[in-house]
C-alpha cells in the first residue's frame, strides 16, 4: 500500500529531527544557514574536514554525521539567480530520493540562504509529494525502494506566507495526482462508467458534473463517439465538468479529452506486443479531470469547462467495421478505415459538442492520438496543433515553466486535402506519412474555427521513463502545463 507524506512548516531556529537537510547557496556560508543544526549536532561547521570543499554548487552534497545518530546534509543550490522555478521541483524530486535513501522518516528542510521565495519552496513541496508517488495499491507487500511513510519539516522565513504559496501548488499536485491514479489503474477496474463516478466526484468541490449516457449522445447526434463504443458490452459515457470561478456570463476556456478506457484496435485488432499499454489510452481525459480538480480546489478565478468522451474499443458481433460510414454530431459524414483511428472519432463529437454549447475563448483537447507522434518526438515533447498563433505561443510558454514541454506541428490546406474520402466526407485513416498531422487534420474538422489547439501526448503520458518528479509509469502530463497556462494569461 501506499505511504503517505505530510509536508508542514515551521520557522528557522528550533530543529526537531535526527535527519537535517540545508540548501546553502553557493559561497553563503551553511554555519550562518543553520546555526541551531550545529549546535544540535555538537559539530561546528569549521570543524569538518569536508567543509572546506564544499562551495555550495548546484548538486554539490556535504554529510555529516554528529552525536546520538544525528545527520546532517548540506544541499548546494548554486547562484540564487540561477534556478528557475521549475528547478526547485526538480530538487523536492531529488530531495524526496535523498530521504528516501537514509530511511529516515521524520526529517527538517531548512530553507534560509538558498534565495527561495514562497513559491520556490512551494515548488520543492511540488516536487517531493511527485516524486514519493507509487501506484502500488495492487502490489501485496510494498517494495524496498519504494519510500515509506514521511514527516517533512521546511524551516523557513515566513512560513505563513510559504503555507499559502503550498496550498495553492498543492491543489495542481493533488490534480496531477488524480491523473496518475486514474492513467495507472487497469482497464477491468476502470471503465467507462467507472471513469465517469470518479469525475462525479469533483461536485464536492464545487464543480458541476453532468454525465450524458447513450440515449442522450444519440439524441445529440453524437454517432461518431458512439460508433467506438459499440463493440464493447460497456456503455460509453461523455462527462461535463463546469468550474464557474469567473465572472458570471464571461465564455469559458474549454479543455477536451480523448478517453479511451482500452483501445484494443477493434476489428484492426493491434499486435499483441504492449496491448497491456492502452489502458492508458485515457491519458487524456484523466489529465482534463485532474486539471478541473486542481483548478477547483484552488479556486482559480476563472469559468472552465472539461468535456471527456469516454468509450471502450473492442472487437466483437457488434463493433463498427472498416467500410462503415458514420455520421457525426456536426453533420460531417466519415467513413471509418480502420477501426484503430478511433481517438479522433471520439473528439470529433466532443469537440464540436464543446463549442456548439460552451462558445469558449478556446479549446484545448488532449489525447494519447497517434503512434506516429512517438516516432516524431519521442517521450521528450508531446506534440501541439493549433489554428491559433497567440494560444500556441502561450502553450509553448507554459510547457516550458512547468517542464512539460511541448513542439509545434504543421497544419496546412495540402494535409487537409488528404482526409477526403471516395464515399464520405472525410476518412479517419490515412497512410503512414504525416500520420499524426492527418490526424490533426481530422479534428480541426471540428473545432469550427474556434481558437483551438490539440495536444498529442502518445509520447508523454505514460511509460515515458522516469525523471527527477516521477518514477510511475504515468507521469500525469498536461494538468502542471495546462495549469501554468491558465494563471499565468487567463486569470483575472
Ligand atoms: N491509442 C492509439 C495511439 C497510441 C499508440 C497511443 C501508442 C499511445 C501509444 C491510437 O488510437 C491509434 O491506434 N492510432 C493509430 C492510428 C492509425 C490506425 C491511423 C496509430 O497510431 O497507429
Ligand atoms: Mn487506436
Ligand atoms: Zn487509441
Amino acid at each position: 500500500m501506499s505511504q503517505t507524506i505530510s509536508i508542514r512548516t515551521a520557522p528557522l531556529g528550533e530543529v526537531h529531527a535526527t535527519t537535517t537537510f540545508i540548501y546553502a547557496a553557493e559561497d553563503a556560508a551553511p554555519a550562518g544557514a543553520g546555526a541551531s543544526v550545529w549546535a544540535a549536532t555538537g559539530l561546528a561547521w569549521q570543524e569538518t574536514s569536508a567543509a572546506a570543499s564544499f562551495k555550495g554548487k548546484q548538486g554539490q552534497a556535504l554529510e555529516i554525521l554528529g552525536a546520538g545518530g544525528k545527520r546532517v546534509v548540506v544541499l548546494g543550490t548554486g547562484k540564487p539567480a540561477d534556478t528557475p522555478l521549475n528547478g526547485w521541483t526538480d530538487r523536492g524530486g531529488s530531495l524526496l530520493a535523498k530521504v528516501a535513501a537514509t530511511r529516515a522518516n521524520k526529517v527538517a528542510v531548512i530553507i534560509d540562504e538558498a534565495g527561495a521565495s514562497p513559491a520556490a519552496v512551494a515548488e520543492l513541496a511540488a516536487g517531493l509529494r511527485l516524486r514519493h508517488y507509487r501506484f502500488d495499491k495492487y502490489k501485496s507487500a510494498r517494495s524496498d525502494d519504494a519510500p515509506g511513510a514521511l514527516d517533512v519539516t521546511l524551516h523557513v522565513a515566513d512560513p505563513a506566507a510559504v503555507d499559502r504559496a503550498i496550498a495553492d501548488r498543492g491543489a495542481t499536485v493533488d490534480g496531477t495526482l488524480l491523473a496518475r491514479d486514474l492513467i495507472n489503474e487497469p482497464a477491468n477496474v476502470l471503465g467507462p462508467v467507472e471513469f465517469a463516478a470518479r469525475a462525479a466526484e469533483l461536485a464536492k468541490l464545487g464543480v458541476e458534473v453532468e454525465i450524458l449516457e447513450p440515449e442522450a449522445l444519440e439524441k445529440l447526434g453524437m454517432r461518431s463517439l458512439l460508433c467506438v463504443a459499440q463493440g464493447s458490452d460497456r456503455p460509453a459515457r461523455v462527462v461535463v465538468m463546469q468550474w464557474n470561478g469567473g465572472r458570471a456570463g464571461e465564455a469559458p476556456l474549454a479543455f477536451v479529452g480523448k478517453g479511451v478506457v482500452f483501445d484494443t484496435g477493434g476489428i484492426s485488432i493491434k499486435p499483441a506486443a504492449s496491448m497491456e499499454d492502452m489502458k492508458g489510452d485515457m491519458g487524456g481525459a484523466a489529465a482534463v479531470t485532474g486539471l478541473m480538480l486542481g483548478l477547483a480546489t484552488r479556486k482559480a478565478a476563472v469559468n472552465v469547462v472539461g468535456v471527456i468522451g469516454l468509450v471502450e474499443n473492442m472487437p466483437s458481433g457488434k463493433s463498427v467495421r472498416p467500410g462503415d460510414i458514420v455520421k457525426a454530431m456536426s453533420g460531417t459524414t466519415i467513413e471509418v478505415i480502420n477501426t484503430d483511428a478511433e481517438g479522433r472519432l471520439v473528439l470529433a463529437d466532443a469537440l464540436w459538442y464543446t463549442q456548439d454549447r460552451f462558445k469558449p475563448r478556446f479549446m484545448i483537447n488532449l489525447a494519447t492520438l497517434t503512434g506516429a507522434i512517438v516516432v516524431a518526438l519521442g517521450h521528450e515533447h508531446a506534440g501541439l496543433f493549433s489554428n491559433n498563433d497567440e494560444l500556441a505561443t502561450r502553450l509553448l510558454g507554459a510547457g516550458l515553466s512547468a517542464n512539460e514541454k511541448l513542439w509545434r506541428m504543421p497544419l496546412a490546406p495540402a494535409y487537409d486535402k488528404l482526409i477526403e474520402s471516395k464515399f464520405a466526407d472525410i476518412r479517419n485513416s490515412v497512410g503512414r506519412p504525416a500520420g499524426s498531422i492527418t490526424a490533426a487534420q481530422f479534428l480541426q474538422r471540428f473545432v469550427n474555427d474556434v481558437p483551438w489547439a490539440h495536444l498529442d501526448i502518445a509520447g508523454t503520458a505514460f511509460g515515458a521513463g522516469n525523471n527527477e518528479v516521477n518514477t510511475s509509469w504515468a507521469p500525469g502530463f498536461g494538468v502542471a502545463l495546462l495549469d501554468r497556462l491558465v494563471r499565468d494569461h487567463y486569470e483575472q
